[in-house]
């Protein structure tokens, strides 16, 4: 039982480093910018680094999580962005095919445009902003390369961070510390944080199933069920803290520059469908424990 995950230094991969390694998986971790004795360093968007890896280790199932996610910045330069998201995963896809490993895609809620909600996995995606739209083309060269591929789309994401900017639920605290200063916060997007280990325990007992020789491929979705704005999470989030939430507003308008989809709810039956079971965290328990280091440390 070997798995490769790339993207192991990021938010989810690290979730799933964890999650793997405590079920006697034996875990080979891809980073780039934070490789370190445990984590290798592979530039994704080199091919021969990619075949290299993949030919020495010889893994078992192959979980592709490395991405740029943030969405301001893929608008901004979304032909960089490609390398990445769009090509390294179709070599990827490619690589696995050829060798016969299953694969598991990571990709995102946002291939959706949130005008009809819930979304099955078959349903049309209609991206409306470059990130969605990269991980989209990421998602359907990836199934065209490997049809026995697996795409898993999860929504917003909060877990344990290095710092407190790193993911969109624990930057929330900002707007709560900061009591002197009245804070409008967008009441308007429909999010449904999803704790990265409930995903990293997904991702195992998809594994599980594949090395043990189950047939199943195609595009499935995860996500939590509980339904927040940014400005209801917020309010979660001081509430949890013991903290006021006076100066906090809500705002009914969109929020910033890049578009967003209004309410992109997952439909996840086709994943119980599988039999995957999984308990879910709560936002409120979840971000207390995420933030927990930072408050302790008076940052
Ligand atoms: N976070 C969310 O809210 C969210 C929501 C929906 C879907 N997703 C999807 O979930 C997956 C994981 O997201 P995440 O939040 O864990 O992302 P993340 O925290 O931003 O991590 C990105 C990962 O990609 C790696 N990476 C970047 N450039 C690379 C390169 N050239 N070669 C190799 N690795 C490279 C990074 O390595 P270094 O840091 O070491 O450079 C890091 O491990 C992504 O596919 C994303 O699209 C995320």
């Amino acid at each position: 039982m070997n798995v490769l995950v790339t993207g192991a230094s990021g938010l989810l991969g690290r979730a799933i480093v964890k999650e793997f390694e405590s079920h006697d998986w034996n875990v080979v971790g891809l980073a780039f910018s934070r490789s370190s004795p445990k984590l290798k360093k592979v530039d994704l968007r080199n091919p021969n680094e990619v075949k290299e890896t993949i030919e020495k280790y010889q893994p078992s199932v192959v979980i592709h999580s490395a991405a740029e996610r943030r969405a301001d910045v893929v608008e901004q330069c979304p032909e960089s962005v490609e390398k990445l998201n769009v090509f390294a995963t179709t070599f990827i896809a490619q690589i696995c095919a050829t060798k016969k490993i299953p694969l598991i895609f990571i990709s995102t809620n946002y291939v959706f445009d949130g005008k009809s909600p819930p979304y099955k996995p078959d349903d049309k995606p209609n991206p409306i902003n470059k990130y969605g739209a990269s991980k989209l083309n990421g998602e359907e060269l990836t199934r065209a390369a490997h049809p026995g591929s697996i795409v898993l789309r999860v929504p917003l994401l909060f877990g344990p961070v290095e710092n407190i900017n790193e993911c969109g639920g624990t930057y929330l605290y900002n707007y709560v510390r900061y009591s002197g200063n009245i804070k409008s916060v967008c009441h308007f997007q429909q999010r449904f944080p999803t704790h990265v280990n409930n995903v990293a325990s997904v991702l195992r007992q998809m594994a599980n199933k594949l090395y043990k020789g189950e047939s199943f491929n195609g595009i499935f979705h995860w996500s939590s069920s509980e339904q927040h704005t940014k400005y209801t999470m917020t309010v979660c989030i001081a509430k949890s803290l013991g903290l006021s939430h006076k100066h906090i507003l809500p705002r009914e308008s969109p929020d910033a520059v890049t578009p967003r989809p209004h309410n992109v709810k997952l439909d996840i039956s086709k994943t119980l469908d599988l039999g995957i079971q999984v308990v879910e965290i709560p936002f409120s328990k979840g971000i207390q424990e995420c933030l927990e280091p930072f408050l302790s440390k008076k940052e």
